[in-house]
């Protein structure tokens, strides 16, 4: 037999690496457990998009079209406008619905690379650093390689794009954005997306801009997106632009696998041509499902509501005894944790599962070493999705976990 020569390149998913660092590790189960290491939506789905689901089976008798339904291309585009103060980007061109962000992230590459045109090595996609780990698997099952760019903490965890040589540059064909930000929560600036712009337009490479967290946000104002930002700066068309998002975690609907993909005309005509043959057409119940879920946005707000009341009140308590900010949006604290005796991120998750039966993710899990680094290394993320009593029972428990690593 033969298989993908590259698919020995995957790493395990950081799950796989934290069930083997627990492997030997008994948790103390006086305590219940909690976990705070999964990033999914714990909060209840909306009882209308259940509804809905179940309204509209009549649709199975039917192979859905992969554009979709012009309903929910129009819903989507809609959307956009609304939500970004933008001109309705055309429904028939400039939208694609995909079956989550995660699908549609690893299929772009395919759709993107090309293995031939590159000179001097593989070709380049290059990622955030840490990062959601789909971009690394997706580069190299399609022919490239990623290439990291190390979140900078004084730049609002922005990379230091300046830093990367012209030579790499050169062979970048794919870049991905990812904001609001897994796991750093940060939003990028109308500056920094003024950089990309520039750096694309002088090197040819395609920007897509997972924006999934797009709807949970602590601030007044909502994140700034990559298709408002392109408009503000003039990039009518979208050139090299595409954006990803995703009911997933707007809508609490993880399981229905609903999201798209907008942007600029000639990726979304070669990504239709590409997913028709892969065979990713949307069911037609989560189609219909997924207009009255992005035609609705009381229950984002009531929904966002919650992460603001739990993050309010979380973040003080662990502000005592970790280096923690309330981030910008996404609903992870990115926490530091070296300045308590020195302890690694491994050793702060392995003890603090057997001690407390919480769960946290090693940072050094989420990132790669790279540049001599691995910036993920002495944190931990937290994913407050759990109801509001069951992450105020975690973050007691960590304070405790903490003031015992301080006066051991
Ligand atoms: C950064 C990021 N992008 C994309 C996804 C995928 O989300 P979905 O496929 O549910 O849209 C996730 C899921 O956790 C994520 O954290």
């Amino acid at each position: 037999m033969t298989f993908h020569p590259h698919l020995a390149k995957l790493q395990p998913y950081p799950f796989e690496k934290l069930k083997r660092l627990f492997a030997d590790t008994k948790p103390d189960t006086t305590y219940k457990a909690i976990s705070l290491g999964i990033g999914e939506p714990k909060h209840p789905t909306p009882e209308f998009i259940k509804q809905a689901l179940i309204e509209n089976m009549d649709g199975l008798a039917s192979y859905p079209l992969t554009a979709g339904t012009e309903a929910l291309r129009s819903s989507i585009s809609q959307w956009l406008a609304r939500r970004y103060s933008i001109p309705a980007p055309n429904p028939a061109t400039q939208i694609l619905p995909v079956n989550g962000s995660r699908e549609a992230l690893f299929a772009l590459a395919q759709t993107i690379i090309n293995p031939e045109k590159c000179e001097n090595g593989l070709p380049l996609i290059l990622c955030p650093n840490p990062f959601y780990q789909i971009y690394e698997g997706a580069a190299y099952l399609s022919g490239a390689e990623p290439y990291f760019a190390n979140a900078d903490p004084a730049r609002n965890f922005a990379p230091d794009y300046s830093s990367i040589p012209e030579e790499v540059w050169k062979r970048v064909q794919l870049l991905f954005v990812c904001s609001p930000g897994n796991p750093t929560g940060a939003v990028l600036s109308l500056d920094n997306w003024q950089e990309l712009f520039d750096l694309s337009d002088r090197y040819g490479f395609v920007i897509a801009a997972d924006e999934c967290y797009s709807e949970i946000y602590f601030k007044t104002e909502a994140p700034l997106g990559s298709l408002e930002a392109a408009r503000l700066l003039g990039r009518t068309n979208y050139p090299r632009l595409i954006t990803l998002s995703s009911l997933s975690k707007r809508s609490n609907v993880p399981g229905m696998r609903s999201g798209f993909v907008a942007g600029d005309e000639e990726i979304i005509k070669n990504f239709l041509l590409y997913r028709t043959y892969h065979g990713s057409a949307m069911s037609p119940m989560i189609q219909a499902a997924s207009v009255q879920a992005w035609d609705d946005e009381v229950h984002v707000q009531e929904n966002r509501s919650k992460y603001v009341k739990k993050f309010a009140q979380i973040t003080p308590i662990l502000k005592e005894v970790l280096e923690v900010d309330l981030p910008d949006a996404a609903f992870y604290l990115w926490a530091k944790v070296d300045h308590l005796n020195g302890i690694s991120d491994t050793e702060f998750a392995r003890r603090l599962y057997e001690q407390y039966n919480v769960t946290v993710l090693p940072g050094s899990y989420l990132a790669r070493e790279a540049h001599g680094i691995n910036p993920g290394q002495n944190r931990i993320r937290m994913a407050l999705v759990a109801e509001v009593d069951e992450c105020l029972e975690a973050a007691q428990r960590i304070v405790a976990f903490c003031k015992g690593l301080i006066t051991n």
